[in-house]
């Protein structure tokens, strides 16, 4: 159920449908791929740190490491965290110290994907890096921040630096014109120019406001594309919950999948939305609070590296239930 799921969202998702799969699929950052494959090639590799903007494909990159040196075993050997995950660095070396503690199997190593490092505080990094050095024989970390000079030298100096830059327009380009065909989308030169514009190269954005853009016209010209931007508004959450309040689930999770795609929000800037506006929901203080520890543990999920759409879909449900039992 859970595998058909995410396959489904994989459909759903233009981010996922058109993550690359393997090195060859990564557009631009010539070098960088090089050096990666030259580290898998040779089955082996020290601890990496990925610097460089949002959606230039640093965690794609990392998910093809594992998929190309674990094949099919790759999940048991990766494990993706989130350093801006509140809870601290002491859940970060809990978890890590679980995952490494059996042998990776089908690989000379283990995987831990940490993103946004950057959110560490000093006092944190320093306690990584301790962490870094205990499982030097069993795990390899690859770090990935926006801003390396945030990163604390003793980690900068342990590990391989890779520096992803924006990508390049042609780059951009090439990205668009792929999905134009797959999806027989037509796009106007202009609609391209200011698509690049607006996301100043985050391929994440580009490739949601044009899932937004096609869910309105197979043709889309650079008028499609500023309405779909102006068209986000945090009020829409509202209605998302107004209508999983209503029972329309369907209807909840559609306006969803678009608010997160027009906005290019994640799974918790969604979540933080949602809490806000439970207090002013039409339900019992009772519900009320139900339903924020629903956003919280919900939240905890996805820091953990859930999938965000079907962790909100979940959510959503609750809202549903909320609904039902306040009424009967
Ligand atoms: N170089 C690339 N070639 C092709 N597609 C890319 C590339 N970089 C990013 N993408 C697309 O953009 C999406 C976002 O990329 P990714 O998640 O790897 O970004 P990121 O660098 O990890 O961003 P963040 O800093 O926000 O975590 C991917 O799902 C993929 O579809
Ligand atoms: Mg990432």
């Amino acid at each position: 159920m859970q595998a058909k799921d995410s396959k489904e969202n994989e459909n759903l998702i233009w981010t996922e449908k058109y993550r690359p799969r393997e090195f060859n699929d990564i557009i631009g950052h010539a070098e960088i791929v090089k050096r990666a494959r030259a580290f898998v090639q040779s089955r082996n590799m020290p601890n990496l740190l990925f610097s460089g903007p949002p959606g230039s494909g640093k965690t794609t990159l990392a998910l093809i490491i594992a998929k190309t040196l674990f094949r099919e075993a790759w999940h048991e050997n990766f494990l993706e965290l989130n350093a801006s995950d509140e809870r601290g660095i002491d859940v970060i070396r809990q978890k890590v110290k679980s995952f490494a503690r059996t042998k990776a199997f089908s690989g000379p190593f283990k995987i831990i994907f940490l993103d946004e490092s950057d959110a560490l505080t000093k006092e944190a990094q320093q306690a990584l890096r301790r962490t870094m050095e205990m499982f030097t024989n069993t795990c390899r970390f690859i770090l990935s921040c926006n801003t390396s000079s945030k990163i604390i030298d003793p980690i900068q100096s342990r590990c391989s630096i890779f520096r992803f830059k924006l990508l390049e327009k042609k780059d951009v380009a090439k990205i668009v014109e792929k999905i134009a065909k797959e999806e027989k989308l037509k796009i106007t030169q202009r609609a391209l120019e200011s698509l690049y514009d607006i996301s100043k190269g985050d391929l994440r954005r580009v490739i949601n406001i044009l899932q937004a853009s096609a869910s309105v016209t197979k043709e889309i010209d650079e008028n499609t594309i500023y309405e779909i931007i102006a068209e986000a508004k945090p009020s829409d959450v509202k209605h998302i919950l107004e209508l999983a309040l209503e029972g329309s689930f369907l209807d909840a999770r559609e306006k969803l999948l678009e608010v997160m795609l027009k906005q290019g929000l994640g799974g918790i800037d969604i979540i933080k939305a949602i809490q806000r506006e439970i207090w002013d929901l039409n339900i019992r203080e009772e519900e009320k609070i139900r339903l924020v520890e629903k956003c919280g543990e919900t939240e905890f999920r996805l820091v953990e590296g859930s999938d965000d759409f079907i962790q909100l879909e979940a959510l959503l449900a609750s809202f549903i239930l909320a609904k039902r039992q306040a009424t009967v």
